[in-house]
């Protein structure tokens, strides 16, 4: 199934193509002023499909999320004489599609730049919303700007090699859009698991495309997050602080964060819904708790961007299919932090 749509942000609209080939490619953007960017594993499973097109080929991995590789992306640019009518375009997981979006907000102050997302996590999450970062040391996503693609194409060709762990980093934030604004989604998700979407195709392709939309629509009505788009940190507060804590996956820490954020719910807007949540987490083979160290989550959780001074904006359910954000005064939410486990 193929299918087009534009978003209009305050900056820049963002053309969407559902389910093109690579050929599509050529319609969007002019290969002789146009540079792609892979890292090697994309290169070497679906490179060939982009011979003829200038392609800058960058090792895997977030450790290479930093800006010596931006310098050498800059570096590629310029030997390849790119001007300011040239297009950068990512191609492949939210490690790539942040870099590019990076790279080409700030080189000549600002070309054009075009995503095709390979992970299901860049399709439904990084390569929508324009937050294009890097990272510094150990702080994560600490340099960056917020300034939308062009265009995304979606083919869905990709999903074939994607290997079984990043499946689940995927539905973990399709099921934390089900959680906060759609409850349809969250029902249809709940009569599958994830062995058996992955291998529907008709349902699988037309749910990637609703989450893309659902945050889309989201960050349009609220790009520079001063209200709406808090609501996609969702599981993120206490479920990034145990990431950076235990190095867990970020799935499966937002997961476990979800989880946290619904047993909170619980007590303040008298949510019911926790049970199937994690029957929901469990299925898509994410975990729903693992021990955490109190006391260096807590010091995470004080370094949050989430924090406005005394409080944290921490996301909460009503019921599933409705976020909203809700002011917690930090002491209140250590007190509740040391109360669980
Ligand atoms: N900008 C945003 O709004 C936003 C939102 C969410 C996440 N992110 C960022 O996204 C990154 C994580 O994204 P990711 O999980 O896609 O990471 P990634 O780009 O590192 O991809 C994960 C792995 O899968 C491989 N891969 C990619 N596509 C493949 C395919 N089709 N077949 C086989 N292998 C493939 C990659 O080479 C890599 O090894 C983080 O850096 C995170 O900060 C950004
Ligand atoms: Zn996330």
């Amino acid at each position: 199934m193929e299918g087009h749509v534009t978003y209009r942000f305050s900056t820049q609209k963002v053309d969407y193509h559902f389910g093109f080939g690579a050929s599509r490619l050529s319609a969007i953007t002019d290969r002789k002023s146009t540079v792609l960017l892979m890292d090697e594993n994309v290169h070497a499973l679906h490179g060939t499909r982009y011979r003829g097109w200038e392609c800058i080929v960058i090792p895997p991995g977030e450790r290479f999320k930093v800006q010596s590789t931006v310098d050498g992306i800059i570096q590629g640019l310029i030997e390849r004489k790119a001007d300011r009518q040239f297009t950068l375009v990512g191609i492949g997981g939210g490690v790539i599609t942040d870099l590019a979006g990076y790279a080409a907000s700030v080189y000549m102050r600002g070309i054009r730049f075009g995503f095709m997302p390979t992970t299901l996590l860049a399709m439904v999450d990084a390569s929508i919303g324009g937050k294009n970062g890097i990272d510094v040391g150990p702080y994560k996503n600490m340099v960056g700007i917020i300034r939308q693609p062009a265009f995304i194409l979606y083919d869905w060709a990709f999903l074939r090699t994607l290997p079984d762990a990043q499946w689940s980093e995927g539905f973990a934030e399709i099921i934390k859009h089900a959680c906060i604004r759609d409850a349809t989604a969250f029902r249809l998700l709940a009569t599958y698991d994830i062995d058996r979407i992955r291998r529907k195709k008709e349902i699988l392709h037309p749910l990637i495309e609703r989450n893309a939309r659902l945050k889309s629509a989201v960050v349009r009505r609220d790009e520079f997050e001063r209200n709406e788009r808090r609501l996609l940190n969702f599981g993120h507060t206490l479920g990034h602080a145990i990431e950076t804590v235990h190095g867990l996956s970020h799935g499966s820490a937002v997961a476990v964060g979800m989880v946290l954020a619904c047993r909170l719910s619980e007590t303040r807007t008298g949510f019911k819904g926790t049970e199937s949540v994690k029957s929901l987490i469990e299925a898509y083979g994410l975990p729903t708790s693992h021990p955490f160290h109190v006391t260096k989550v807590l010091d995470v959780l004080r370094m949050d961007k989430k924090r406005v001074s005394r409080e944290m904006n921490y996301i909460l359910l009503e019921r599933i299919g409705k976020g909203i954000v809700h002011g917690l005064p930090m002491d209140e939410l250590e007190g509740w932090v040391r109360s669980i486990r």
